[in-house]
């Protein structure tokens, strides 16, 4: 497939691909991670009638749920409808999600020896799914609304393999990552390749951009990143930051933001944990920046919501590439109208 040049391209003249390049825009872009999502009285009544792993294998339902959702919302991306998980399926993890406690895995990794069973993706079409989910989304959405594919870091894949579900504290993944370095390795490396070709076939299918969501990595510290991790973001991210913008979010350590930075990604992700002016200090204001609203800030009252996204707002100061987002994702419960306040004071600035 041959790429037209930006300039010719109206997908790529949108708000957000503008504030991904910092390039001048006329107001900033928004949307939210997990916009679409039980918060929302619609999509609880599709989950009424297919389950959440079904639903994300039924490309052309996915693909409704998102474009409803941008259109309520009236937000500026679409994220495609998928989850962190599937991926690691074809991989060899016997994946399940239960009603109460989220994804299960039920034949996690817990000792050295079990890596040799991580199977890295020869290739990606076992998640064909999710390449038509991309591909319909794309279908249904003006050039105006450019699609976000995704992905799980190496380092919250592994987590999610090794603690078989999801965790507070992480404590098993660190154990095993202090306790067997060289397997650890060869984990993660076998994730970052994997994830880099999922990334690849998405932008393929027709996304704009990729997002890699390091939701996890929190829990560790700089030092540790660095030694541990680094090296397996970079390579999960390269080849899909030649071909398009991949934004970069990790959650909980803002500590970690110069080193997201250095393992690549032309848009880095910011938590609350950090006001958004020295967030992107910390960063280098030559990269754009997403966030970064505590969702918490939703279940205030719209006067509140409406303040506080002005705050955002106004530590971003101006300057080009800055992306309005939470600084993670929506949480149930969330009351839809102040998510629709939100986005109403992000577009009158
Ligand atoms: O806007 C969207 O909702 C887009 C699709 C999307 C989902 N998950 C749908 C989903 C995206 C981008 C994700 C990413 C995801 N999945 C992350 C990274 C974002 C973050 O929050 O850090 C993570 C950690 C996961 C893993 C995951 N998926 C967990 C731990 C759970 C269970 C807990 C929960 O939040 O429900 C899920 C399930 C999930 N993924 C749901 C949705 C809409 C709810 C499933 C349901 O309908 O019951």
């Amino acid at each position: 497939m041959t790429t037209p040049p930006v300039a010719a391209d109206p997908r790529q003249q949108s708000l957000m691909m503008r504030a991904c390049r910092r390039e001048p825009v006329e107001r900033t872009p928004v949307w939210l991670m997990r916009q679409a999502g039980r918060y929302l009285p619609e999509y609880r009544a599709i989950r009424e009638q297919v389950g959440f792993l079904e639903l994300c294998k039924t490309p052309r339902l996915s693909a409704e749920v998102m474009i409803a959702t941008v259109e309520r919302l009236g937000v500026d991306a679409a994220i495609i409808f998928s989850d962190l998980l599937p991926l690691l399926e074809p991989m060899g993890l016997d994946l399940e999600f239960t009603a109460g406690e989220g994804p299960v895995i039920h034949n996690p990794v817990r000792e050295a020896a079990d890596v040799q069973r991580v199977r890295e993706l020869a290739d990606v079409d076992r998640v064909g799914f999710v390449m038509d989910t991309v591909a319909a989304t794309r279908a249904g959405l003006p050039d105006s609304i450019p699609v976000i594919g995704f992905a799980g870091a190496p380092f919250t894949l592994a987590g999610y393999c090794i603690e078989a579900g999801t965790s507070k504290a992480w404590t098993l993944t660190k154990q095993f990552m202090y306790r067997h370095e060289a397997a650890w390795h060869d984990l993660l490396a076998r994730i970052a390749r994997a994830v880099s070709r999922y990334l690849v076939a998405q932008l393929d299918a027709g996304a704009q951009l990729v997002q890699l969501f390091d939701s996890w990595v929190g829990c560790l510290g700089p030092d540790d990143y660095r030694r541990y991790v680094l090296p397996h973001s970079r390579a999960a991210l390269a080849e899909a930051a030649r071909r398009a913008p991949v934004i970069h979010f990790a959650s909980g350590n803002p500590a970690l933001l110069p080193l997201l930075a250095e393992a690549g990604g032309s848009v880095i992700g910011i938590d609350w944990r950090i006001d958004l002016e020295r967030g992107w200090e910390a960063v280098g204001f030559e990269r754009a920046v997403q966030g970064n609203l505590d969702p918490i800030v939703l279940f205030a009252d719209r006067q509140t919501v409406r303040q506080r996204t002005r705050e955002v707002l106004a530590r971003a100061g101006g300057r080009p590439g800055h992306i309005f987002n939470l600084g993670h994702g929506v949480l149930p419960g969330t009351p839809v109208e102040n998510v629709l306040e939100l986005i109403a004071a992000v577009k009158e600035g």
